[in-house]
């Protein structure tokens, strides 16, 4: 593929035509990986009031330093905690063991008590946790619509959960986080999704400008509607008709599962082939994460007071699962170019 440098992301104006006030809001969401697996051997037996153990640090382990923190950083925990407001935690939490959100959902009272928690934060924490574990959207996405061809829904296996999935327990979401995360998904309908999606991509070119060599105008071409007059210019990637059609394609696909509140599964074959066919695009692993970045951005402009926790959250939770799974097919699809090459 061509890999040429383009200039003007930077030059276009990144805000929504019309957008609403801005309100402060974590850095990050939070990273709802699917299938996280049982780390019961992460705990060790301590006795405490209940019986139970409270985790505690691996013994071995250095004492906190750089890479620690980096670590408890980029914890799926320490991003929870952001969002609920009790980031003060994190340290604690993390080194005593609750380095993973299917950990933490087997926090204790007890535990929370040992750790030094204050009550109203225990209860906090406690009642977050319940939502997080139960009151999960269960999404569904209309593939036809943005993600190409899809198999026979009979071919598609289920997805594998497990208790801390977004998607674990298939329970009806409670009415508020419905319809907050409903019209989160209206209002971006109504600004457009072409515009949505044209911030979107913006985003992802200012938080990695190399990802702009992946569109050069032979790539956009493919994307361009031949019916209208609509001009690509070779340098101006912000201003790109085609890249608007193509991201406005992908908020589409999120947005659409994050509002129909059904069954995902059937997306899964879909995803991963597309995932196996970005590998063809160039694509580096780690631009799915930061696309998750830019989207958050992308959310916190264009919904303004509409980004509450729950629609962050949800966001959050499809667009993961979204990226989990191409990227399941994503490596599937470069292991075995690399074992050709090889
Ligand atoms: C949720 C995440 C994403 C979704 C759903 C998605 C979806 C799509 C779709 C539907 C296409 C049209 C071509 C096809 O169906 O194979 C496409 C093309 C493309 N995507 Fe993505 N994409 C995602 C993330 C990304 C990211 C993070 C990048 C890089 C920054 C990227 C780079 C590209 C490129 C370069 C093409 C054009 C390929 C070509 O026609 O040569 N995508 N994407």
């Amino acid at each position: 593929m061509q890999a040429r440098r383009q200039g003007g992301a930077r030059d276009e104006r990144s805000t929504f035509p019309a957008a609403t006030c801005r309100r402060s809001s974590p850095a990050g969401g939070y990273s709802g990986r699917t299938a996280v697996r049982a780390r019961a051997s992460a705990l060790s037996p301590k006795p405490s009031s209940s019986g139970r153990a409270a985790p505690k640090p691996r013994p071995g382990r250095p004492p906190p330093n750089q890479s620690l923190r980096c670590n408890v950083e980029q914890s799926e925990v320490t991003k929870f905690l952001r969002q609920i407001g009790l980031m003060q935690y994190a340290q604690t939490l993390y080194s005593s063991g609750f380095e993973d959100m299917e950990t933490l959902l087997e926090i204790e009272d007890s535990h929370m008590r040992d750790l030094g928690m204050l009550p109203g934060h225990q209860v906090k924490l406690r009642k977050r946790l319940e939502e997080f574990d139960a009151d999960i959207p269960v999404v569904q996405i209309h593939p036809q619509r943005c993600l190409g061809d899809w198999e026979d829904e009979d071919d598609a296996p289920p997805v594998r959960v497990s208790a801390s999935s977004p998607y674990g327990r298939g329970s009806a979401p409670s009415d508020r986080t419905t319809t907050s995360v409903q019209m989160s998904w209206a209002h971006l309908k109504e600004i457009g999704t072409d515009v949505v999606g044209a911030y979107f991509c913006r985003k992802i070119f200012e938080l990695k400008p190399e990802t702009m060599e992946l569109f050069p105008i032979a790539v956009r071409s493919r994307y361009r509607d031949w019916a209208t007059d609509e001009d690509e210019d070779e340098r101006n990637l912000a201003a790109s008709p085609a890249l608007r059609r193509l991201f406005g394609r992908v908020v589409d696909a999120v947005g659409s599962a994050v509002a129909g509140l059904q069954d995902m599964n059937k997306m899964v074959p879909a995803l991963t082939q597309l995932g196996m066919r970005h590998v063809g695009y160039n694509l580096k692993e780690e631009y799915f994460e930061i696309s998750e970045k830019a989207l958050v951005l992308t959310l916190r402009e264009g919904l303004g007071d509409l980004f509450t926790k729950e629609v962050e959250f949800a966001w959050s939770m499809v667009y993961n699962f979204i990226i989990a799974t191409m990227l399941a097919g994503f490596r599937t699809a470069r292991a075995e170019v690399q074992a050709k090459q090889a």
